[in-house]
């Protein structure tokens, strides 16, 4: 195992009534005048607003707010808020909804700390943003899957290509994040699910790697992965069902927390993201159901072209879907076809062609998805790689 440092900065607040401590905690943090920040109105319909409203006047509290954040978050949002934080003479941000608002305010945090245009702050060469400060950023989490409550990413949809381009720093992770597995009960049934197919595969992604005998990561990954596989379809039978909300919710944190998972591991580029991002620059498509449309194709292209790595995929069949199978090529099958299985059950779209991809633009999406560099880990992800992938998936 290599050596690492493991720091989780942000404080969570999880379960029934938490926004209690809203108003208190913002002041504790510094706030008194707030940004607030949401999507497309859903925390207006749910109640969720106006309980945090009720909560900001009762701690004294001011703010203004920026609405209309859409899903896969453009800048032009980021830039709108950052003018208002300004101009309001702002001194904290609270950001209510799912990934992209949580992201968005991340952009802000960092951004209003800059003199220059916030898409200088998009990672560079050494893997990390260059960001000296960020204001004060509390989350209040009400849809599970991105991780972006507990996490130090954002990922912000710039240009006329729409290019996912990813903020990654200490500073923008939230102070603090409530965490009411209640406001996810309104979250539509494609959204609950799509999001669990994003927090499965964050775990994937840091699952599989080269061996680095980082037994307690994964482990413990592959717990949290059962729970995944075990409360989604409770969610699907009963949406407030309170125990499987709380458990995705959990686990959409815990799968992102310093990013615990791939501690002492090799770092690497999260294939699956960098393909399943071109098809949401592309398409618009929601982010999780894409990375569930190119994880078996992956899985397949890489037991077959790594074969080394078999072991790996074998132990994550007998260990995540109790396969009984002793033979790891076999296994390694049988484990992907439970992956499917359980796609499917969670009734994301079969392959790409039944999810709106055109065949034409398979290698466009392949060209775009390595302009970084290689995709590759465990065996070598180039252009040429994604295509073949990508057909594979259609
Ligand atoms: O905008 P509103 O009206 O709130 O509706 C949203 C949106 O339409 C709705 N929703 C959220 N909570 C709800 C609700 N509807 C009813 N009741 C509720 N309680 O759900 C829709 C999707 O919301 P969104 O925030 O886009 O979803 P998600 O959480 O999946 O976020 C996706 C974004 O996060 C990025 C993705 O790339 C994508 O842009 N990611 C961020 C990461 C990070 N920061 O670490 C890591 C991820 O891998 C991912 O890349
Ligand atoms: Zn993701």
């Amino acid at each position: 195992m290599d050596n690492f440092i493991y720091s989780i900065p942000t404080i969570a607040y999880f379960g029934k009534g938490q926004i209690n401590i809203l108003g208190e905690t913002i002041k504790a943090h510094g706030g008194s005048k707030i940004l607030l920040a949401y999507g497309g109105g859903s925390i207006k319909k749910n109640g969720i607003y106006d309980a945090i409203l009720k909560q900001l006047q009762k701690a004294d509290i001011s703010y203004v707010e920026l609405s209309g954040i859409q899903p896969n978050p453009r800048v032009e949002s980021v830039d709108e808020g950052i003018r208002i934080y300004q101009e309001n003479n702002c001194d904290f941000i609270l950001a209510v909804g799912g990934g992209s608002t949580l992201d968005a305010c991340k952009a802000i945090a960092a951004g209003v700390k800059y003199d220059g245009p916030v898409t200088d702050l998009f990672v560079n060469e050494s893997g990390l943003s260059n960001i000296a400060a960020a204001a004060p950023l509390a989350t209040i989490l009400t849809m599970a899957g991105t991780g972006s409550e507990m996490d130090m990413g954002a990922v912000i949809t710039v240009g006329k290509d729409h290019k996912k381009k990813v903020i990654l720093h200490p500073l923008v992770n939230p102070r603090f994040s409530i965490l009411d597995p209640e406001y996810t009960f309104s979250v539509p049934e494609y959204h609950s699910m799509a999001g669990v197919a994003d927090i499965l595969c964050h775990l994937m992604e840091q699952y599989f790697t080269p061996d680095a005998n980082a037994k307690v990561q994964d482990r413990m990954n592959e717990g949290v992965m059962k729970v995944v596989l075990e409360d989604a379809p409770k969610i699907l039978a009963n949406p407030e069902d309170y125990d499987a909300r709380a458990n995705i919710m959990w686990a959409s944190s815990m799968a992102l927390a310093g990013f615990q998972f791939m501690l002492g591991k090799p770092m690497f580029p999260f294939p699956l993201h960098g393909m399943g991002h071109e098809l949401s620059s592309m398409y618009d498509m929601t982010h999780g159901v894409t990375l569930a449309l190119v994880t078996p194709s992956w899985m397949r292209h890489t037991m077959q072209k790594a074969p080394q790595y078999l072991p790996i995929f074998a132990r994550f069949a007998r260990n995540v879907f109790d396969i009984c199978e002793k033979d790891n090529a076999a296994a390694s099958e049988k484990g992907v076809r439970q992956l499917e299985a359980f796609y499917n059950a969670i009734k994301m779209p079969a392959n790409l062609r039944d999810a709106g991809v055109k065949e034409e633009d398979l290698e466009t999406i392949a060209e775009k998805a390595v302009e970084r560099g290689n995709l590759g880990i465990l065996t070598s992800i180039g252009k040429e790689e994604v295509l073949q992938i990508m057909k594979e998936a259609f």
